[in-house]
């Protein structure tokens, strides 16, 4: 029940809207606004049905309250989830897409969006007709930031290399083998910085298109998808949907460190024992694909240039990897519960929430 779910969730408001002419549904879950106003992607695709559609919402949310946290960045954390049905023309998208913008205006600074699973820079602008000033990452000719996923791979790469390093004691990924799960925007970016390294890159895809563009265009070894968690690699990169490290794959691992794009990795927070007990490293995920979420608002709002932003990325999944990865060494505790404890630990000094009207933020 939709309503249990809620009842579970330790976040803020959950805004339901029914869309009619498209038969979508569409959830926006606020989880916190402790730290500045709640900011996180539009995911938009079809779920088996709608509650597995607030469950992504409600975990997604969470996740961004982490991922801002940890940096300490003035963002509180939400995510919006479009739950469509299996087909939807363009035009009718665009539509919903409008719609969707309508709401988040109306919310008037309460959330703030940019691009998930199933949305571009594109659908950016065309949220942005409707839903601006409360829409990142609209594309560079329409005046935003672009596509954040180069900022999301280049801290990935930089946060793999760091774990890499603290597992085998040196931080060239050339020649280890880095296996590759779901080549989208950010995966495919990924697949670029590790071949300019010189590793050993495998992946696993569900698309047909991309398995041909990587495999027989890039010659990228491609795994089937049954047999992916028993791959055997030095670094295994979650790069597609969550929930892929659970009690049934990590028996499977054959990896010696986790560090990959996607949310929610993990099924349960207890998985991130697992691992640990197993002795593969987890770099959290939203530790180390903070990427997008630090660099395309600070660029629009704050001026940061394009370089500065890399820059910024890269030595902040760096730091924040390497306190997480000593903490849970001395304190014996698993990676994800080290990078819990940070978020915590700056969320405890916030105080009161922080207004969440646009002439009081950025600062
Ligand atoms: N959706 C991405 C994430 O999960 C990136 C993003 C969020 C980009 C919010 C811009 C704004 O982090």
């Amino acid at each position: 029940m939709l309503e249990s779910l809620i009842q579970e969730w330790d976040g803020e408001a959950v805004i339901v809207r029914r869309d009619q002419p498209t038969g979508s549904w569409t959830f926006i879950a606020i989880h916190s606004t402790l730290l500045g106003p709640a900011t996180g992607g539009t995911r938009m695709k079809s779920y088996s049905d709608q509650q597995a559609a607030l469950q992504d919402a409600l975990r997604l949310a969470a996740g961004m309250t982490y991922k801002f946290a940890v940096p300490g960045i003035e963002r509180g954390g939400g995510k919006a989830v479009i739950s469509i049905p299996k087909s939807l023309d363009p035009e009718s998208r665009k539509h919903l897409l409008r719609r969707h913008g309508k709401l988040i205006r109306q919310l008037g600074g309460l959330f703030y969006t940019g691009p998930d699973v199933g949305t571009s820079s594109a659908d950016m602008d065309i949220i942005a007709e409707t839903g601006s000033p409360y829409v990142f990452c609209r594309t560079v000719e329409a005046g935003g930031a672009g596509s954040p996923a180069p900022f999301t791979a280049l801290g990935v790469f930089a946060g793999m290399e760091v774990a890499y390093k603290h597992v085998f004691g040196e931080t060239s990924l050339k020649h280890r083998k880095v296996f590759v799960q779901g080549v989208g925007s950010v995966g495919a970016l990924l697949v670029e910085h590790l071949r300019n390294a010189e590793a050993e890159v495998l992946f696993t895809e569900v698309d047909d298109r991309l398995i041909q563009h990587f495999r027989d265009e890039r010659d990228v070894q491609f795994v089937p998808l049954e047999d992916a968690y028993k791959t055997e690699c030095d670094v295994f990169a979650p790069c597609a949907l969550g929930g892929v490290i659970n009690e049934s794959t990590i028996p499977q691992l054959k990896c010696h460190v986790i560090a990959g794009a996607a949310n929610n990795q993990l099924a349960k927070p207890e998985d991130g024992a697992m691992l640990r007990a197993k002795g593969i490293l987890y770099a959290p995920d939203y530790v180390i694909n903070v990427g997008g979420a630090m660099a395309s608002p600070a660029i629009e709002t704050l001026g940061w240039s394009h370089s500065h932003a890399e820059e910024r990325v890269a030595n902040s999944v760096r730091s924040a990897l390497e306190r997480i990865f000593a903490m849970a060494d001395s304190a014996d505790i698993s990676t994800n519960e080290a990078a819990r404890r940070i978020a915590e630990e700056h969320l405890s000094k916030s105080g009161q929430p922080i207004s969440a009207s646009p002439t009081s933020f950025p600062r």
